[in-house]
């Protein structure tokens, strides 16, 4: 059987639309979309601005030219509507498209290389990963603030109970401490702590705090999710897309979660959603969790479905309820202690 002219030029279609992400990967990661929004730029003056090397940065203009995130005029190279978009710093910034596509590549070549053996990695497969460990938590803020603070934050009433209360919010798996800060910034009277295992996280995370004038209120520490104390119960304890790297460990996590929480508190645990027929995976807004899955296993974790996380919670005593957002492809598990 010989392969269609269609199926040639839909895979083509494909490279293309990867090549273009790659290209965008480069000027974000290094800075160059950024440094090129104040005033057009000559490649030189642009590489001696952002200290890199003038030979690597001519040929990413001139990439960057071809695939339409750059326009060459009178002043030198100059950011399109396209390039100005992958600023990090805009509103609705898509880096995260750029990022999420260069590290589905180092993922995919990654879990190729292991599938014969089985052997999985741990998470420090993304830390050790160069120029992708400090976007991380950027791609995952670009990804899910805005969701969060739209959609998710305005439906569950355990961070507006811990308003009123003046009450602890305890973040484990922080990133870069986003969802603390927005949190911080609806509620006037919450306070936060982050916990994270990556030290670039935890870095970016303080910083931030400190840029938004937060950082009274909130609080960020490196360490592992087993190992987490705090000095007073918590009011809510979130995991966002954290739970999945630990459930392996689910019972002593979840007796860490009753114990830590103050009566009355709450755990908030945000996942996607795996669905319960492999049909549904076909949906183009599930794809990506498909493959999210495949990379996952090279961490030696899965995607869980919400009936899961209610069953362990229900087994150290929280009463829960499961909010479903995003046409049901992330789910929030509320998990609540009983009042004394
Ligand atoms: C998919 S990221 C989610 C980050 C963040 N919650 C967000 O929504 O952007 C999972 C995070 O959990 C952290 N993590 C995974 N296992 C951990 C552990 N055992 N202890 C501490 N952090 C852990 C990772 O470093 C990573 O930042």
């Amino acid at each position: 059987m010989s392969v269609s002219e269609d199926l040639r030029k839909q895979a083509a279609r494909d490279l293309q639309a990867a090549t273009a992400l790659s290209i965008a990967f480069v000027g974000v990661a290094r800075g160059l979309f950024s440094a090129l929004a104040a005033a057009p730029a000559t490649a030189e003056a642009l590489a001696a601005a952002s200290g890199l090397d003038a030979a690597y940065v001519a040929r990413w203009c001139d990439a960057a030219y071809a695939f339409g995130y750059l326009d060459d005029g009178a002043g030198g190279f100059a950011l399109t509507d396209l390039g100005h978009a992958y600023r990090p710093e805009v509103e609705g910034s898509l880096m995260a498209f750029a990022v999420r596509s260069v590290l589905s590549a180092h993922m995919a070549e990654r879990a190729s290389e292991l599938m014969p053996s089985g052997k999985c990695l741990g998470s420090e497969e993304i830390e050790g990963s160069g120029a992708l460990s400090p976007l991380f938590g950027a791609m995952l803020e670009a990804n899910f603030a805005a969701f969060f603070e739209r959609q998710i934050l305005p439906h569950i009433a355990a961070f507006s109970d811990a308003d009123k209360r003046a009450g602890l919010v305890v973040d484990l798996g922080c990133g870069n401490g986003w969802y603390l800060r927005a949190l911080a910034r609806h509620f006037p009277h919450l306070r936060g702590i982050g916990l994270d295992g990556m030290a670039e996280n935890i870095r970016q995370a303080v910083a931030k705090a400190q840029e938004h004038g937060l950082d009274r209120r909130l609080g960020f520490q490196l360490g592992d999710i087993h190992a987490f104390t705090v000095a007073e119960p918590a009011d809510v304890i979130a995991m966002n897309r954290a739970l999945h790297h630990v459930w392996t460990q689910k019972e002593s996590v979840f007796r860490m979660l009753a114990e830590r929480l103050k009566p009355g508190g709450a755990a908030v645990i945000w996942e996607p959603n795996w669905p319960a027929s492999r049909a549904d995976l076909r949906d183009p807004t599930r794809r990506g969790m498909a493959f999210q899955n495949l990379t996952e296993h090279l961490q030696g974790n899965h995607l869980l479905r919400p009936q899961e996380i209610e069953a362990a919670m229900q087994a150290v005593g929280l009463a829960t309820s499961v909010h479903a957002f995003a046409n049901g492809n992330e789910t929030v598990v509320v998990g609540t202690k009983a009042a004394a």
